[in-house]
């Protein structure tokens, strides 16, 4: 690894320029080896929010697209980051492999499995790497996680869970703004956002390294939350009032070939605080995030200590185990007094896609992992649609699977 590739200026377009993106934006503007050379968005007004948000740091020249093949075609531009609605996604970044560049693309779930296939066999044509932004896998706690999992504390991993659990009821108010999101919680019955926990969840299970998920069912409630929602803001009689398809919970049981099961819950359309709801359950002990804690079995545990106090099953706060078990790129980050967007995980997911583009090495996401996170949302809508009915997982890696080998050669590796 050489100091020189760490600081190489890597020159990069933003496709979409919305309200995530300027979070983006802001962050990868700060950083010295980065410049932000064309903003692209079919919305002209959109890019003068960029520019801004860019000219807080730096003053090199930012030319603007309403077509992204134009900023594709800029020869110059070695890394594209696309942040559209989710529908955009795939679509835009096969364009971008095609054009050679490295591709980083926001989070969001798949329309169809045809969608995630095209993603997987044009990077397997044009060799350029292709990685979804997820960021959470970058989260203090998540990452903490997998450092206990990867020393064995929890011992076998058995069961995880996670659940996008957000309150977003207000999708239900902007639907005349023309919001994407607001039309697929109009249209769509599916687990719609898993990737902030199916995520980190599928590095814990070295999901495509090893294991992989095999199939899937997904059940929905009924649907309240949004139409109450819509009621309120718009009344039933307004033309603009309108039903919607998405059960209020959805929740989906993944089997994987190593034995293990996961649960992921969509929970988006009634009051309640955020959480991202992840459990980890093993031989040894247990996480959760919802109580904070953990609990393990004492390392010298007999049956007979069953009845004592040694094991009581009281739950630890977990902030302890997190201080001691800090994953390496965590301590890092805090070292280097960085900040930014979401705790600092936008940071660290962008600079581990931007490390990649710097090095010339493949992406510690890569087109795999996306198209297999991302093809859970249409699998669990067509479970729901055939009620309940257990849907297999494609297996994107075509067998490769099981001999693949983990990430080594980058430290924003999450396999190690
Ligand atoms: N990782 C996170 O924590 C996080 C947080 C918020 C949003 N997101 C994701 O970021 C993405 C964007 O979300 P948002 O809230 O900014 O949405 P948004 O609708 O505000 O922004 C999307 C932008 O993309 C533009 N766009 C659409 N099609 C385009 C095309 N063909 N070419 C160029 N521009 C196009 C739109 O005009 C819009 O400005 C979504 O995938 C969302 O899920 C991720």
């Amino acid at each position: 690894m050489s100091e020189n590739l760490d600081d190489r200026l890597v020159k990069i377009g933003v496709i979409g320029v919305g309200g995530r993106a300027i979070g983006l934006i802001d962050t990868l503007a700060q950083m010295k080896f980065v410049e932000i050379v064309a903003l692209c968005d079919i919305k002209e007004e959109r890019m003068e929010d960029g520019i801004r948000t860019i000219r807080q740091y730096a003053d090199y020249p930012v030319s603007c697209y309403t077509d992204y093949h134009e900023l594709l075609a800029r020869k110059e531009i070695e890394a594209v980051i696309i942040a559209t609605s989710w529908n955009e996604h795939i679509r835009i970044a096969i364009a971008s492999m095609k054009a050679g560049k490295y591709t980083g693309f926001e989070v969001g779930g798949a329309s169809s499995i045809a969608q995630c296939w095209d993603l997987v066999r044009t990077y397997e044509e044009t060799g350029s790497p292709c990685m979804m932004l997820e960021n959470c896998c970058y989260g203090q706690y998540e990452l903490a996680v997998l450092n206990m999992i990867r020393k064995g504390l929890f011992g076998e991993v058995i069961h995880c869970e996670g659940g996008y659990q957000h309150d977003l009821r207000g999708v239900a108010e902007i639907i005349h703004k023309g919001y994407q999101r607001s039309y697929h919680h109009m249209y769509r019955c599916a687990d719609l956002y898993p990737t902030h926990e199916v995520g980190p969840i599928a590095k814990y299970l070295n999901i495509n390294r090893g294991n992989r998920f095999l199939t899937l069912t997904s059940t929905a409630s009924k649907s309240r939350g949004l139409d109450i929602r819509a009621t309120k803001a718009y009344g039933e009689h307004s033309p603009i009032w309108h039903r919607h398809a998405l059960g209020d919970v959805v929740t989906t049981v993944i089997k994987c070939a190593g034995g293990e099961t996961v649960t992921l819950v969509h929970d988006t359309s009634l009051p309640r605080p955020y959480t991202r709801g992840n459990v980890v359950h093993g031989t040894k002990g247990i996480w959760m995030e919802v109580n904070h804690s953990m609990y393990f079995e004492p390392e010298n545990f007999t049956t007979e200590d069953e009845s004592t106090e040694i094991v009581e099953h009281k739950w630890k706060d977990a902030d302890t185990y997190v201080k001691k078990y800090q994953h390496p790129i965590w301590d890092r980050f805090l070292n280097d007094g960085v900040t930014g967007g979401h705790g600092g995980m936008d940071y660290l997911v962008l600079r581990a896609f931007i490390y990649s583009v710097q090095h010339h090495i493949g992406l510690p996401i890569d087109v795999y992992d996306s198209a297999t996170w991302m093809a859970i949302t249409c699998l669990s809508e067509e479970s729901i649609a055939k009620g309940s009915m257990p849907v297999s997982v494609p297996d994107f890696t075509n067998g490769d699977w099981i001999l693949k080998k983990p990430m080594p050669d980058s430290p924003w590796s999450l396999d190690v």
